[in-house]
């Protein structure tokens, strides 16, 4: 299926930050979609759990339908048999629609049915699809499915555990995974998430990532403002290693 414009309108802004909102303040959530929209973010991460797939639990399809939002709606799913579950996401907004490929029994087929379904924001948008990789997956997994996506996540935490420092070995991952997608001559997005910092998000971008996740780094409580603005800032002086 022909990608839509959503494809193109994400490569031309790359590289960027997709901002995770669980450390949002949910009490003021939409005075803090204003901050990061201001700063320039386009992004919005939902990182969906469900104390299965890992630990934690966080929200389900209701809650990101609720968030009313000119960001677009980059969902992360990281929950157990996500095929049948995939419909109420779409229905919910997502734009960009991540599985894991260690959740998913089906992962050809869920990435087949997501190319068959219409973007319910705009359906001449399209979805974006990827997988997410833990960092203990090889890299070989997207051999089979290169056809079938539009972004490949790699996963510099392990999901579902709060607070941790980002796995170095990601490094050497984005740059082994930039060579497998030049190889396939397919355009693919290839996005870090977990543990992405000021002071590491250029480094990242330089190794090749193009979208960047970062949750508690903005959403810190203090500064979303100034911690998005200064994380876009440094993007922009990164230019990626050819
Ligand atoms: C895995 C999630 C990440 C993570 C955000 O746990 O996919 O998005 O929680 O991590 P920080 O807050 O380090 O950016
Ligand atoms: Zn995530």
């Amino acid at each position: 299926m022909a990608r839509g414009t959503l494809f193109n309108q994400l490569r031309s802004i790359c590289p960027t930050i997709s901002v995770g909102v669980l450390t949002a303040d949910w009490m003021h959530l939409e005075s803090q979609l204003e901050l990061i929209t201001k700063a320039g973010v386009g992004l919005l991460h939902f990182d969906v759990m469900d104390g299965c797939f890992c630990p934690m639990m966080t929200m389900g399809p209701p809650i990101i339908k609720a968030v009313k939002t000119g960001l677009l709606k980059d969902v992360h799913l990281m929950v157990d048999a996500p095929l049948e579950k995939l419909d109420g996401f779409l229905e919910a907004g997502a734009d960009i629609l991540t599985l894991n490929v260690e959740s998913c029994l089906h992962l050809h087929r869920a990435l087949q049915i997501l190319g068959e379904r219409k973007n319910a924001n705009d359906p001449a948008r399209g979805i974006i699809r990827g997988i997410s990789l833990n960092p203990g997956t090889p890299l070989e997994v997207i051999e089979p499915v290169l056809s079938e996506i539009d972004l490949v996540l790699l996963l510099a935490v392990n999901p579902g555990w709060q607070g941790q420092r980002l796995i170095v070995e990601v490094q050497r991952r984005v740059e082994r995974l930039k060579k497998m997608i030049g190889e396939s001559k397919r355009d693919i997005l290839i996005c870090i998430d977990g543990g992405v910092r000021k002071d590491n998000v250029a480094n990242m971008a330089q190794m090749g990532a193009d979208i960047l996740v970062t949750g508690s780094a903005v959403f810190d409580g203090k500064a979303p403002f100034e911690n998005a603005r200064s994380m876009i800032d440094a993007l922009g002086t990164a230019s990626p290693k050819s």
